[in-house]
């Protein structure tokens, strides 16, 4: 099978690993889990990163931390991994769905502003599959009406926005390090943040909520959301090879476009001229009129050995997260999206397999 994706893991981190295990430092507390803070951070050019366990920690905190509570609303694209809306329940403020911009598949900006109330405290744009959300326009609704905005930068690690890094455009951004994402600790998560007070805070209820200066005293009700230093290890390798895992994505994102464009009835995946994708997953839409449906295509290419994912479901079908409104585009989007294998060690010879099974169902009459 050629997966969808693939762990990029070399020599390095079985390196920095072997040092944490001589060292003792199997938990939170050694050198590793400080330094991939403050690398990731820069990467991010931010000031501040926090490691959590998961990108949906990261989300909690960032949710907790700017204040959000029972009785708030917070603005969330319809089309998305869960997390964003699971956790916005879970601090007891309700999920308001927006639906996508046909373009960019990302919350659509101009559908923002019809969904505040006096209840909402913020936005959580999500970078879907590595292209950014148009954040100049996210940011101007947010700052007139007083909103909070959280990035859900966990399928965009270096994607930009007017040459800016995702995840540091907002008041706090958050990624995963799930071994599917572009860089990986197995299980793990950041916040990042420029804000000062936003960043003891996550760190301060990342730990427990226990306070700084008086050892097993909570003020508060806190969290063991941290990472391991092995954990951190494998990230700090990681991140050393970030840019070569992007620049690999890129490079076979041009492929992949060069061999599925003209094709009818397939949309290639958004590139807009303010963007730079990062493709964590590189994907099409299927359209009427391409010759097979899109199940149809996904169980075509499974038989030739290749592996695919449907896109997410629209939030607002799933039981929790049921509301009324118009989610057209999300909804359209979900039904005709494919996830083509996406990872930085496909070869050429496996894109072109993929892209000529999908032009063999394409030509035939
Ligand atoms: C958009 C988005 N948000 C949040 C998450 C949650 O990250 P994690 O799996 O690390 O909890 C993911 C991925 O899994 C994601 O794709």
């Amino acid at each position: 099978m050629i997966p969808v994706a693939e762990p990029f893991l070399g020599e390095d981190e079985l390196r920095y690993v072997t040092d944490c295990i001589k060292h003792g430092w199997i938990s939170s507390a050694g050198s590793y889990v400080k330094k991939f803070e403050k690398e990731f951070a820069k990467f991010c050019n931010v000031k501040y990163g926090i490691a959590v366990s998961s990108g949906t920690a990261a989300l909690h905190l960032a949710l907790l931390a700017s204040g959000i509570e029972k009785g708030d609303e917070v603005i969330i694209p319809n089309l998305t991994f869960v997390s964003p809306a699971s956790m916005t329940k879970l601090v007891g403020a309700r999920p308001v769905l927006v639906d996508s911009d046909s373009e960019t598949w990302n919350i659509d900006p101009k559908k923002i502003e019809e969904n505040i109330t006096g209840k909402t405290k913020a936005i959580i744009p999500v970078h879907l599959y590595g292209h950014p959300s148009d954040m100049d326009q996210i940011m101007s609704i947010a700052k007139k009406n007083n909103l909070k905005v959280i990035e859900d930068a966990c399928e965009a690690h270096g994607a930009e926005y007017k040459g800016r890094k995702v995840g540091g455009i907002g008041d706090i951004g958050c990624f995963s390090f799930y071994g599917n994402k572009i860089i990986t600790t197995g299980e793990g998560g950041m916040c990042v943040t420029n804000n000062e007070k936003l960043y003891e805070k996550m760190k301060y209820l990342r730990d427990h909520a226990m306070k700084p200066d008086k050892r097993y005293w909570h003020e508060e009700v806190g969290f063991n959301y941290r990472l391991t230093n092995i954990q951190a290890a494998v990230g700090i390798a990681q991140l050393e090879k970030i840019e070569e895992i992007i620049k690999a994505k890129r490079n076979n994102a041009m492929i992949y476009d060069s061999l599925l464009k003209g094709i009818e009835g397939i949309m290639l995946p958004p590139n807009k001229f303010w963007a730079k994708n990062v493709y964590w997953m590189y994907s099409i839409l299927v359209n009427d009129k391409f010759n097979l449906s899109r199940d149809n295509l996904m169980q075509k290419l499974r038989e030739k050995g290749i592996e695919t994912r449907a896109f997410f479901y629209p939030l607002n079908e799933m039981p929790p997260y049921r509301s009324e409104g118009e989610f057209e585009v999300s909804k359209k989007i979900s039904e005709s999206g494919i996830n083509l294998p996406s990872s930085a060690k496909l070869t050429k010879e496996e894109i072109k397999k993929v892209c000529s099974v999908i032009r063999e169902v394409a030509e035939v009459k």
